[in-house]
């Protein structure tokens, strides 16, 4: 059975004192808690990282980096490698996140490095897709999401899948408040599932975490996740607050 996933994208939020608190209270929750079949990442900016993977020594939090270099070492001033988020005890990174993808120029040949540096140096990608509003309003979403998959994704071997997880995440419902329907995350979480059984076959496909990302939070988690292909939540601004984050936990 696949695992189910709430990771917290804090993105660039948060001071120290508040990282390590809202961190603090996630732990302490977990070590309260058992949780059936839910596993919990946070995805603190990348100076956060130490205070993360040593608070999430002995319990079952997860960490998990937001980016990471696609060269392996050498002169990249300011870039941090898969090697040394590995030595840090980093479990996860997001890639292909729209932010990077727009902000960064992220191409999908990056993000096919990204993915295979992340999964050399045994840290599991969040490999993040979806189409943006004037896409969807074309009937492209489907097209759009096919190609980043098949360009950043779709060549690794089905070995690599257990340590893969795939994100949906609408750009238009990224940090605005509109989230997608229950019905439309479903279709696309059906879709992409569709398109892994038919590259991969169908125990890879079932295996396979995929989450849905864009104004989740406390309200609407609960009915989105009860979808079938809807595995768990990638969480931006509802992460950041410690009640909402365990609330979103608690949906399952
Ligand atoms: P949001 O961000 O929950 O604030 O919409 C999600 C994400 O970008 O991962």
């Amino acid at each position: 059975m696949r695992t189910n996933i709430v990771a917290g994208n804090w993105k660039m939020n948060l001071n120290f004192e508040e990282a390590d608190e809202l961190i603090n209270n996630i732990v302490e929750f977990l070590e309260n808690e058992t949780l059936e079949n839910v596993g919990v990442i946070v995805c603190p900016p990348a100076v956060y990282l130490e205070l993360a993977t040593d608070q999430a020594q002995d319990n079952d939090l997860f960490v998990g980096a937001q980016n990471m270099s696609n060269h392996e070492s050498g002169a990249y001033t300011g870039e941090i490698s898969g090697r040394m988020l590995a030595s840090m005890g980093v479990n996860y990174c997001i890639i292909g996140h729209s932010e990077r993808r727009k902000y960064f120029n992220e191409n999908h040949e990056m993000l096919a490095e990204k993915v295979n540096m992340a999964l050399k140096n045994d840290i599991s990608p969040i490999f993040c897709c979806g189409e943006v509003l004037p896409e969807r309003e074309a009937g492209k979403h489907f097209e759009v999401v096919k190609k980043q998959l098949e360009e950043s994704l779709f060549h690794l071997q089905p070995g690599d899948f257990s340590n893969v997880v795939i994100a949906y995440e609408p750009v238009w419902a990224i940090g605005t408040g509109v989230t997608a329907t229950p019905e439309q995350a479903q279709e696309m979480h059906a879709f992409i599932r569709k398109l892994l059984v038919d590259k991969y076959g169908h125990d890879l496909a079932d295996e396979t975490t995929i989450l849905y990302g864009g104004s989740c939070n406390a309200k609407n988690a609960k009915e989105l996740f009860a979808n079938p292909d809807v595995d768990g939540g990638l969480i931006g601004g509802a992460s950041l607050k410690s009640d909402e984050f365990i609330s979103i936990i608690q949906s399952f």
